[in-house]
């Protein structure tokens, strides 16, 4: 493969044959996602949302004018080979599961009845100690965790021979578990594998899952703020199974808009005395993060935000003195519709301060379901082309990425789609865009 610039590109497997998404959780993110899929195949709907799907990638100079779709320069599987598969507690189908969450209107559910009908959860591996708020019948049982990781183990294998794939991912999009600090028995694999069978409980639900999909040689995304793949024994795994991980928490919602107009701000250099965000949602996931412990999962995966894209220790006079707040209240009647209000707080000039205020009727699933396409593909592309551990070019994807040990997350996303296009472009051997102008500049030197 040789890119613009000369260079050769990555050797890359290509996208041939099938791919199987393998969901954890069946509820109104993965329903929202597997409808869209195919109500898209079928030519009702167009993928809005979707990068791999809409996004256009300059290549070479501006006056080149060549942008070509992102799917149509990188190698990435094709809709039509997606397959689906997916773990629940509750044992509705992806039909049954569409209509309880409530996201998509019946007119455009059931057209696709025969279809999500056939998506079945298979048992999960489940304990209402990790999610309080939950109860399920649909669930394995098994003398330990390593037992349960093996019967799942089993599951990813019947499915990629049932359904014919060639490669497959698993994404996280259950339950916000209760808030996990790194224990010792995370430290290495075998400390973890001796937890595992000794039902250590430091070992989540969510860890047997990753677990067992990098046994197996899956690709792993965390759509929810857990700690799952964020230990060191998680990531020793991914190296030894030369297999990608990324994470934590999709970025929708408010945390969306916060990452859009901080850096705005910042770039402006305009202060900020406090930013208050308060939310109402009345969906499974609201009713979840009603609890405590799970609430603070959350939390930790939200407030994180600001400081890093304001550095509050370069700016002090600036940011040195932020009230961040964040608020999840339950409230029934919203369904998935959320409702997130922000209070900014800002000033200019001569220190005379301004506000800005934000009500953002958001819908959560709307927003999160093309990041479960985009993580699904590009970590089969990530897989393709030998990366392993996290990839941190999909931070663009998280309200709180991952990073290698002892670097800071870069939550800025316009930062982060650079990263991501000139990955892409650097996969393909493609010359990395700075947008510096050089074309302009030639002349001076
Ligand atoms: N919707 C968004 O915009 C958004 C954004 C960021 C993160 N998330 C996260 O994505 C996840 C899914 O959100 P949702 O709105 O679809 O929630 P949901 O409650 O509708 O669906 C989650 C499903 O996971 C199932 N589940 C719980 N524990 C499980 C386990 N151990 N194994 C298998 N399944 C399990 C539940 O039974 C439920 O059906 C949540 O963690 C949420 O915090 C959602």
């Amino acid at each position: 493969m040789q890119g613009s610039n000369g260079n050769t590109g990555l050797e890359i497997a290509p996208a041939e044959g099938k791919l199987g998404v393998m969901l954890v959780g069946l509820g109104a993110v993965s329903t929202t996602f597997i409808a869209g899929v195919e109500s898209v195949r079928r030519g009702l709907n167009r993928p809005i949302g979707s990068i791999t799907q809409m996004s256009t990638i300059r290549l070479g100079k501006r006056t080149d004018h060549t942008t070509p779709l992102v799917k149509d320069f990188v190698s990435l599987a094709a809709l039509e080979d997606l397959e689906f598969a997916a773990w629940d507690p509750i044992p509705d189908d992806a039909y049954e599961s569409a209509k309880t969450c409530g996201v998509l209107k019946p007119e455009d559910v059931d057209p696709l009845a025969d279809f999500l009908r056939g998506i079945r959860p298979m048992p999960a591996v489940f304990d209402k100690r990790y999610v309080k708020k939950l109860d399920g019948t649909n669930v394995k049982s098994a003398e330990n965790k390593l037992e349960l990781a093996e019967q799942l183990r089993e599951d990813i294998r019947r499915f990629k021979e049932e359904k014919g794939c060639d490669r497959l991912v698993m994404v996280w999009a259950a339950s916000t578990e209760v808030f996990m600090e790194p224990h010792e028995v995370h430290a290495t694999v075998d400390s973890f594998e001796k937890a595992m069978a000794e039902n250590h409980d430091a070992i989540a639900p969510s860890m047997v899952y990753a677990y067992a999909a990098l046994k197996e040689g899956l690709p792993f995304a965390n759509g929810a703020p857990n700690l799952t793949v964020d230990v060191p024994a998680m990531l020793e795994l991914a190296d030894e199974a030369g297999m990608p991980v990324c994470g934590k928490d999709f970025k929708t919602g408010q945390t969306l808009m916060k990452t859009i107009l901080a850096p705005g701000l910042k770039a402006r250099m305009l202060g900020l005395s406090g930013w208050f965000s308060t939310n109402i949602l009345g969906n499974r996931d609201g009713e979840v993060l009603d609890d405590p412990e799970s609430f603070k999962t959350k939390e930790e995966s939200k407030l994180g935000v600001l400081e890093h894209i304001l550095q509050p220790e370069l700016y002090p006079e600036l940011y040195g003195n932020i009230y961040h707040k964040v608020r999840i209240n339950y409230y029934p009647p919203r369904g998935d519709n959320k409702e997130g209000w922000d209070s900014v707080d800002l000033f200019g000039w001569m220190g005379y301060p301004m506000q800005i205020k934000i009500d953002f009727l958001a819908r959560d699933s709307i927003l999160a379901a093309p990041i479960v396409l985009d993580l699904a593909l590009f970590l089969d592309l990530a897989a393709r082309a030998g990366f392993h551990g996290i990839q941190e070019w999909l931070s663009f994807f998280f309200k709180s990425p991952q990073v290698a040990p002892g670097l800071y997350p870069e939550h800025d996303l316009f930062i982060q789609q650079w990263k991501l296009k000139n990955t892409l472009r650097w996969l393909m051997g493609e010359e990395q865009i700075t947008h510096l102008g050089t074309e302009y500049y030639a002349d001076y030197r």
